[in-house]
């Protein structure tokens, strides 16, 4: 299977003379050559920019390897309306972007955004055509409370309601469009990040062991949901850089890595997908 390494840029950089130089790092590299290069064949690379950078970003990765990716969209409209502050997922796939990611633990924790908003969240992206990312994660007390598949469990549980809302838009409007949002094209529209809130940006990363059983699970409740959803590709995240992805990338469990601090830089970016890359080689 595909090795997938997604760069979570968050509210970097500063500004978008500095993205443009990130990009210029990363598409210089002989490992995107769209001929030898080592790692398009095996690795799915994409970033996800801030909302500002969306526009300029996706346009620069037109013909390129790398694919691009908003961070968030509207819960309210999926298209137009006095929201303010909010971007709908209409307006992030004009901007160029093909995935989302959703419910990231920083958006729960500083924007108090409910979990079960992301159904909403997620049926939006879906009707604009949007692949979703969905981040879940214990925090450091459920970790400590053996709480992890538990919490786990708890925040899949909002897949069953996105596949019936799947469903009975399919049934309604009779949909037989190629690219329509259905449940039998999951595995191309939708990534699980298992991201453990106490290992974002801390330094600190559960054992390879511990990671590979908790994915275990997830595939395991996907394919418990449908079916459809038996080979999504799971991702972690949290603290991954350069010397640890390797470790990650060996287990077979793990499909790919969802990279915050460590994205902000070509040389670490590629080394992590490099190591996932060769790993799935
Ligand atoms: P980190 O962030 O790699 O900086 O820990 C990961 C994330 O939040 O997606």
């Amino acid at each position: 299977m595909q090795a997938w390494v997604i760069g979570n840029w968050k509210q970097n950089p500063a500004t978008s003379h500095e993205a443009q130089a990130l990009l210029n790092d990363l598409l210089v590299n002989d490992l995107l050559a769209p001929t030898e290069g080592r790692l398009t064949n095996t690795c799915q690379l994409m970033v996800a920019p801030s909302c500002i950078h969306l526009a300029a970003v996706s346009a620069r990765l037109q013909e390129t390897p790398i694919l691009c990716a908003a961070q968030d969209i509207s819960a309210h409209s999926d298209s137009t309306g006095a929201y303010t502050g909010d971007c709908s997922a209409q307006q992030i796939a004009d901007a160029g972007a093909t995935w989302t990611i959703l419910g990231h633990s920083e958006r729960r924790q500083y924007h108090k955004e409910p979990y079960d908003r992301l159904v909403q969240k997620m049926a939006f992206a879906f009707k604009q055509n949007l692949g979703v990312i969905l981040c879940i994660g214990e925090t450091q007390e459920q970790y400590d409370n053996e709480q992890t598949l538990s919490v786990l469990g708890e925040q899949l549980s909002v897949i069953p309601g996105v596949l019936e809302s799947l469903r009975s838009t399919n049934v309604d409007t009779n949909n037989d469009t190629p690219n329509a949002p259905s449940i039998d094209n999951m595995t191309e529209r939708l990534i699980i990040a298992y991201e453990p809130v106490w290992a974002i940006g801390t330094g600190k990363v559960p054992t390879v062991s511990e990671v590979s059983r908790t994915h275990e699970y997830i595939k395991q409740t996907l394919a418990d949901y449908a079916a459809e959803l038996t080979d999504i590709s799971v991702l972690y995240g949290g603290s991954v850089n350069a010397d640890n992805a390797s470790s990650f990338a060996a287990d077979p469990m793990i499909d790919g890595a969802l990279v915050g601090g460590a994205s902000l830089k070509a040389q670490s970016f590629l080394a992590i997908a490099e190591a996932f890359a060769s790993a799935k080689a």
